[in-house]
């Protein structure tokens, strides 16, 4: 469900679960969270390339997981997710997103961490986290305002409205679009570009960008903690237990 390749100097991870629109599960984001660690010590790996299947980047995390939490009651700080949230937080080696059709929670929110975004005209950005009685999360409570300004961040993240492509690349996440048919190549390009930029001098840089860590990881902690207890509240529970009845068949 996650395939990760190299080629060349970028590691290149494909987020390949189709028949749930890609929704990730604990051993997801378990496998993403050791592909993004592997890349802070292997000086072989100087890029990620982060991609999903057509249609789907990702329908964010996987909606019966969740419901798993909500009924045991107990927290999940160290659920794979946490793992991987915070392996975002602390990637040191720079990642690049081709996204292509959905891109809902998560999907979203972990592309404010990446360094250069490609979307289709197809895709669609969208986080919500409160019609399921959730807070923001992976640090987007900062970071999108940020990038973006509060008003709009709001939009996205306290209404869950959608954006397309253009308003995504206007909000400043999005750097370039490209047809569905160029998306892979043109995304797999910049990251071999920024393979074979002088490694240390690349480091350096986009540490200089990212700048001082602490203030994300105390958000992204924050976030985890509300979310946590969020996940066991009747308004969440309701959200989920709806969306996987909706999700059964009939009879
Ligand atoms: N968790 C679990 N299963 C999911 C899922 C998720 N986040 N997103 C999609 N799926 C499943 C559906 O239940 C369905 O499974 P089934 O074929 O066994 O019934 C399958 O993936 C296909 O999804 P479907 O809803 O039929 O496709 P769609 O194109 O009509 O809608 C979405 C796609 C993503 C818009 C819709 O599935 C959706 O809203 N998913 C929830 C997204 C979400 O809230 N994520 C959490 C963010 S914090």
């Amino acid at each position: 469900m996650i395939e990760v390749q190299r080629d060349g100097a970028v590691q290149v991870v494909r987020l390949n679960r189709p028949s749930k629109k890609n929704a990730l599960t604990g051993e997801m984001y378990e496998a993403l969270a050791g592909a993004l660690e592997a890349g802070n010590t292997d000086e072989g790996i100087r890029a990620h390339l982060l991609l999903g299947v057509p249609g789907a980047f990702t329908s964010g995390n996987d909606i019966g997981d969740f419901l798993g939490f909500a009924m045991s009651g107990g927290g999940m700080q160290d659920a794979p997710v946490v793992r991987f949230l915070r392996a975002l937080a602390q990637c040191d080696k720079p990642m690049v997103a081709g996204v292509d059709g959905l891109a809902i929670g998560v999907g979203t929110t972990l592309l404010f961490h990446c360094d250069m975004v490609f979307a289709s005209p197809r895709a669609v950005f969208r986080t919500p986290f409160l019609d399921l009685g959730l807070v923001p999360e992976a640090g987007a409570s900062l970071l999108a305002p940020r990038a973006m300004g509060h008003a709009r961040a709001f939009e996205l993240l306290c209404l869950g409205e959608p954006f397309d492509s253009v308003q995504a690349k206007a909000a400043g996440f999005v750097n370039h679009i490209v047809s569905e048919e160029e998306l892979e190549p043109r995304a797999l390009a910049a990251a071999q570009a920024i393979a074979a930029k002088p490694a240390e001098a690349m480091r350096l840089s986009r540490a200089l960008l990212v700048g001082d860590r602490t203030e994300l990881r105390a958000r992204m902690e924050e976030e985890i903690r509300l979310f946590s207890e969020r996940l066991a509240s009747d308004e969440a529970r309701a959200a989920f237990t709806a969306f996987m009845d909706r999700a059964r068949p009939a009879g």
